[in-house]
């Protein structure tokens, strides 16, 4: 059996005067997940997508919603994107300092729960979680902004991870990730890539994300 590699593109790339059109656009081009990036303008230097969008989008779309919480506190908002219809939630190891507890409170929503470390962050930090884990996000950029340069370091943090982790855990890459970051990353074991700016600024979708398989 091939191994499936799942691809959530990145709405932060899309023209949010046309989103429900870019939207249906990667879906009609196989995309599997939609990543939606939430900032706060206190964790990362910037301030993106909020509830009210996340609901709006849950109306437009099938796909399951692949929501990465950059922001601080995620533990206070947990209830309110579950209910706004993410199926996945996933935080960062630097913005909290009691990880069980909302691991526990995301799946107790019946979604899955991921955890993410940015580039600094070493991969070992997420060992003690990861057999309660559905998904490890590791960002191969400073979170924040679509359309940086991978930082090629951060996949060494993959096979570390990979090793350490069951079959079902979903391995997931974020940031600069194009046709050929992509290769170098599920060749060390991510299964899981997001990408923003190389989907959406490409001419043809349906090729750029064919091309990340
Ligand atoms: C950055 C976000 C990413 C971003 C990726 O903080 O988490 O999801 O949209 O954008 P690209 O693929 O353009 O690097
Ligand atoms: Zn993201």
């Amino acid at each position: 059996m091939i191994k499936k590699v799942i691809i959530s593109p990145s709405i932060l790339s899309a023209d949010f005067c046309n989103l429900e059109r870019d939207i249906k656009l990667v879906e009609s081009a196989g995309a599997d997940w939609l990543h939606i990036d939430v900032m706060d303008g206190h964790f990362v230097p910037n301030i993106t997508i909020g509830i009210p969008v996340v609901e709006s989008i849950r109306k437009v779309t099938s796909m399951p919603l692949d929501v990465h919480l950059m922001i601080e506190k995620p533990e206070k908002y947990i209830e309110v994107f579950a209910k706004a219809g993410a199926d996945i939630l996933t935080f960062h190891y630097e913005a909290v300092s009691d990880i069980k507890p909302i691991i526990d409170l995301i799946k107790s929503y019946n979604i899955k729960a991921g955890l993410s470390i940015k580039p600094k962050t070493p991969a070992q930090v997420v060992f003690p979680y990861l057999k309660d884990l559905d998904l490890v996000l590791i960002m191969t950029v400073e979170p924040g902004f679509g359309g940086q340069k991978f930082i090629l370091d951060c996949a060494d943090k993959i096979p570390l991870i990979k090793e350490k982790a069951s079959e079902s855990l979903i391995i997931q890459v974020d940031g600069g990730i194009n046709s050929e970051t992509a290769g170098i990353c599920t060749s060390y074991g991510a299964n899981s890539l997001v990408a923003g700016n190389y989907i959406y600024k490409s001419a043809d979708i349906n090729a750029a994300i064919k091309s990340l398989l």
